[in-house]
């Protein structure tokens, strides 16, 4: 299971990075705008920067909404770095600019995905990942995972290689739980990752372990 951290906060990267087990990062403009990046340049400057962090793939979310300038973004966004993945919302001119990306050698992630069907869409349109939003549909009391286990199945059942991205990832149970189900990728905070590393066991028997060494020395 590759791990991505959703952030557009540059330390954060750099910590989940020197962990050793980052595979990614997602973004989205509501991440950028929490940082303060705007303006087409620096945002554009912001995803090279992220790129020379981390060693995977950077998704760079386009922002226009008909086919055309999703087209005209996403190659934009794809000539900055060759670890760029554009991401792409699911709605009806996504998907055509999902395929023709495709066609055309560039890599995308279908976000905004909260059915089943549009999972199924992205795959035959041929998306890099999907990114079902698990903890938005948790929100609204909705089985986020059950998403993730329904997407499962299909890509399964068909041999579709688009990649499930578990997306809106809260804590470490989402974490825990989709690595259960099988899905290829999660993206999160580094406290969801982070998370992973505890129990009170592991701390009551390192604290005694060095306690124990002193005694003897
Ligand atoms: C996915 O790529 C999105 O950036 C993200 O996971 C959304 O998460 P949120 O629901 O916590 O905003």
């Amino acid at each position: 299971m590759k791990f991505f951290i959703d952030t557009a906060n540059l330390d954060q990267i750099r910590e989940a990075q020197d962990l050793g087990v980052l595979d990614g990062v997602t973004t989205n403009p509501s991440l950028m705008a929490k940082e303060g990046i705007s303006g087409t340049d620096n945002i554009l400057k912001h995803y090279v920067d992220i790129c020379n962090i981390v060693d995977g793939d950077v998704s760079a979310e386009v922002i226009s909404t008909d086919f055309e300038g999703m087209v005209r973004e996403g190659e934009q966004l794809a000539e900055l770095h060759d670890q760029i993945v554009v991401k792409v919302p699911m709605i009806k001119e996504g998907v055509k600019a999902i395929k023709y990306f495709t066609d055309n050698g560039i890599r995308t992630n279908c976000t905004l995905v909260f059915s089943a069907g549009q999972a199924l869409l992205a795959a035959k349109a041929g998306a890099t990942y999907v990114s079902p939003f698990i903890g938005r549909l948790d929100d609204i009391s909705t089985d986020g995972l059950n998403l993730i286990a329904e997407i499962r199945l299909i890509y399964d059942n068909y041999g579709f290689e688009t990649q499930i991205l578990a997306a809106s990832v809260r804590h470490t149970m989402h974490v825990l739980e989709c690595a259960k189900i099988g899905s290829d990728v999660m993206t999160g905070p580094l406290s969801s990752i982070e998370g992973l590393l505890k129990h009170p066991l592991t701390d009551i028997g390192l604290a005694k372990f060095l306690a124990d060494y002193k005694k003897g020395n």
